[in-house]
C-alpha cells in the first residue's frame, strides 16, 4: 500500500517549522503542506474552546488539500484539542506534548524546568502526564509570556527576548534544575539564547526528532508511505510570510512559501 498525498501540519504560527524540518529530514520523499495560523497567534492565551475551533478550521483546510495525515506540531493545540480532532476526523493525527517523561526519568537533581504556554500548562492532558511521570520531581513550570509574539515578529535573538528568558529561567536556576523541557514548538528557535544563559549541566529537551520518528512509525503502520520520489513542500501563512520564509530558508528542498487566507 502507498499514498502519495501530502502530510499536513498546522501550528499557531511559525514555531511548528522546528518539527516540520525534522520530519522533512527524516522523510525526504514525503510531500508536506504547512499552515502557519499566525493571524491567530498566540494560541497559548486562548480558551480551550477557541483552540478547538481554530484547530478544526486548520484541520479542515488540510483535509481539503487532500492530506493523508495531520501533524499538530503545537503543544497548545495538541494538549487542548487533539482528542477532539481524533474523535471527529477519520485520519491519523500526530501531536506533540512537553517531554516531561524523559526529563523526569533522567533528572539526578530531581528538579526540572518546563517552559510552555499558559494553554499547555493549564490543560488536563498536561496535568495527567505530569502526575504520571513527574509526581516525585520538583517541576518548575513557567509560562513564557511574550516569547511567541517575539518569535513571530522575527525577534528570537533580541535583547527583549534575552531579558524575558533571564526572568523566566531565574526560578528554575534557583531550584537547581538539570533539565529544561521546551514545551512550545516556537521555543527551539530560542535554543542559542537559552544555551548562553544556562549552565552547561542543564540539558535542554526539545521533541522535534521524536515527533518525526513518530510520524514515520505511523506512516509505516498505516501503509501511508509515498511511492513517489518528488517531494514538494508548501508553507502557507495567513499573516506575514517573511518570518516563515526566513526560518525555513536553510532547508534545501523544493518548497514554496506563500500567503493564504485560511
Ligand atoms: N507553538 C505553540 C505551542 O507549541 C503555541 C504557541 C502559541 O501560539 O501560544 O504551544
Amino acid at each position: 500500500m502507498a499514498n502519495n498525498n501530502p502530510i499536513g501540519f498546522f501550528d499557531s504560527g511559525v514555531g511548528g517549522t522546528s518539527i516540520w524540518r525534522e520530519s522533512v529530514a527524516l522523510l525526504p520523499a514525503e510531500s508536506t503542506i504547512y499552515l502557519a495560523d499566525s493571524a491567530n497567534a498566540p494560541y497559548g492565551e486562548k480558551s480551550t474552546s477557541e483552540i478547538i475551533q481554530l484547530s478544526l478550521k486548520n484541520t479542515q483546510k488540510l483535509i481539503d488539500f487532500g492530506c493523508k495525515m495531520i501533524v499538530v506540531p503545537c503543544n497548545t493545540a495538541t494538549t487542548n484539542a487533539i482528542s477532539y480532532l481524533r474523535e471527529n476526523f477519520d485520519l491519523p493525527f500526530i501531536g506533540i506534548e512537553p517531554a516531561l517523561k524523559p526529563a523526569a526519568l533522567s533528572s539526578k537533581n530531581k528538579a526540572i524546568g518546563i517552559l510552555a504556554t499558559k494553554g499547555t500548562l493549564s490543560s488536563a492532558l498536561f496535568a495527567k502526564t505530569s502526575s504520571i511521570y513527574a509526581g516525585s520531581i520538583n517541576v518548575i513550570e513557567v509560562v513564557g509570556t511574550g516569547l511567541v509574539e517575539l518569535i513571530e515578529a522575527g525577534k528570537a535573538d533580541s535583547v527583549q527576548t534575552r531579558e524575558l528568558l533571564k526572568l523566566y529561567l531565574q526560578p528554575m536556576l534557583e531550584a537547581n534544575i538539570d533539565f529544561l523541557v521546551l514545551g512550545c514548538s516556537h521555543y527551539p528557535y530560542l535554543i542559542e539564547v537559552l544555551r548562553s544563559l544556562l549552565p552547561s549541566a542543564v540539558t535542554i529537551i526539545d521533541s522535534g526528532v521524536a515527533v518525526a520518528r513518530q510520524i514515520k512509525a505511523v506512516l509505516e503502520k498505516e501503509g501511508l508511505f509515498t511511492a513517489t520520489n518528488s517531494a514538494r513542500h508548501k508553507l502557507y501563512s495567513n499573516a506575514n510570510t517573511a518570518v516563515l520564509h526566513k526560518l525555513t530558508e536553510n532547508i534545501q528542498v523544493k518548497k514554496e512559501v506563500s500567503f493564504l487566507d485560511f
